[in-house]
């Protein structure tokens, strides 16, 4: 029997990816860039075993559904491989966080097939191939900020040190999002009357964040990321028919951290394809902060990450 087993962290989008340019080759509209956090990752354990008639798939202890068996498996096919194999994934990504996990999930799969299959690619291509299971998924084949440039298949580490800083997330809604990012950005690209605009504008954001993070300029990395994922947002909401992941709670809370964005207070915050919220901050100022979103944040829903590491092989 031979085996792999990789992990790989979720990564937040400072600058976010949101539309295809070619959907076949997923080539994204504009550049996104991302750093991973440590708190939330999926562990994938890919065996070649014997006598297997077709894959297995099992997702958190149950047989992957259909659509996803579907994608893992021409995902798999990618590699060139003379097996089948058993695809055993632990999602360690709270469920009612209702954050991305098939970004780490891909990412973890994409390291343990490349190991399991032996594939001599290097790094680069493997991220780049990682794209076609979910374009976010490339983005944690990475350490440090990680930049995805529009039109491009190629993705790449931006080599400035680490700030340190860290990610409270917020978990606002445990439902289910009622559409797939991957359907919703379809959409907002198609219908939505300032799409262009957000995508123009995310231009000079790519350049201006880059620059920002080589001069380690917390500020102004805050600042571009809290204006492209409002953006982002607006650009759905303009999209017909609308898409509208915030809800009413999510909304108090904005209203609450600029409240005290008004008052100095040093965070910006970001949103996904999903409610909840993800507040960008210093790690120097972890406590004071902490103590401040209590107010209007049930401690119970605030979770807090650093920065994490690369999908990588485990030997556990
Ligand atoms: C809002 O990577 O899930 O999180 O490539 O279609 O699988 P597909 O989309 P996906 O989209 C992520 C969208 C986002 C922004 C981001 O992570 O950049």
């Amino acid at each position: 029997m031979k085996q792999a087993r990789a992990i790989a962290n979720i990564n937040i989008a400072l600058l976010k990816y949101w539309g295809k340019f070619d959907e076949i080759n997923v080539l994204p509209t504009t550049t996104s860039i991302s750093f991973v956090l440590d708190r939330f990752y999926t562990i994938t354990t890919i065996s070649i075993l014997p006598n297997l008639k077709q894959d297995v798939l099992i997702i958190n202890n149950q047989l992957a559904s259909m659509d996803d068996h579907q994608k893992i498996t021409s995902f798999l096919d990618r590699f060139d491989r003379h097996d089948y194999v058993q695809v055993v994934s632990e999602n360690h990504v709270p469920i009612k966080a209702g954050l991305a996990s098939s970004a780490s999930a891909y990412a973890s799969i994409a390291t343990a097939a490349k190991k399991v299959f032996n594939t001599h690619w290097t790094l680069s291509e493997l991220a780049s191939i990682t794209r076609f299971g979910s374009g976010s998924a490339a983005r944690s084949m990475f350490d440090g900020f990680v930049k995805w440039n529009a039109y491009s298949d190629c993705i790449e580490q931006i080599h400035a040190p680490m700030l340190d800083i860290g990610m409270f997330v917020v978990l606002v809604d445990a439902n289910p999002k009622k559409i797939s990012s991957r359907e919703a950005m379809a959409i907002t690209k198609q219908t939505s009357w300032n799409y262009d605009v957000w995508v123009k504008k995310s231009v000079q954001q790519a350049l201006d964040m880059e620059a920002a993070i080589m001069n380690q300029d917390f500020h102004v990395i805050g600042q571009l990321s809290q204006q492209n994922a409002l953006g982002m947002h607006t650009t759905m909401m303009a999209a017909d028919p609308p898409i509208i992941y915030l809800s009413s709670e999510s909304m108090r809370i904005i209203h609450e951290l600029l409240h005290l964005q008004d008052q100095g207070v040093a965070l910006y915050f970001t949103m996904d394809a999903g409610p909840n919220i993800k507040i960008l901050i210093q790690d120097q100022d972890r406590e004071i902060i902490e103590s401040l979103l209590h107010q209007f944040i049930d401690p119970l829903n605030l979770m807090y990450s650093k920065p994490g590491k690369k999908a990588r092989i485990i030997h556990e």
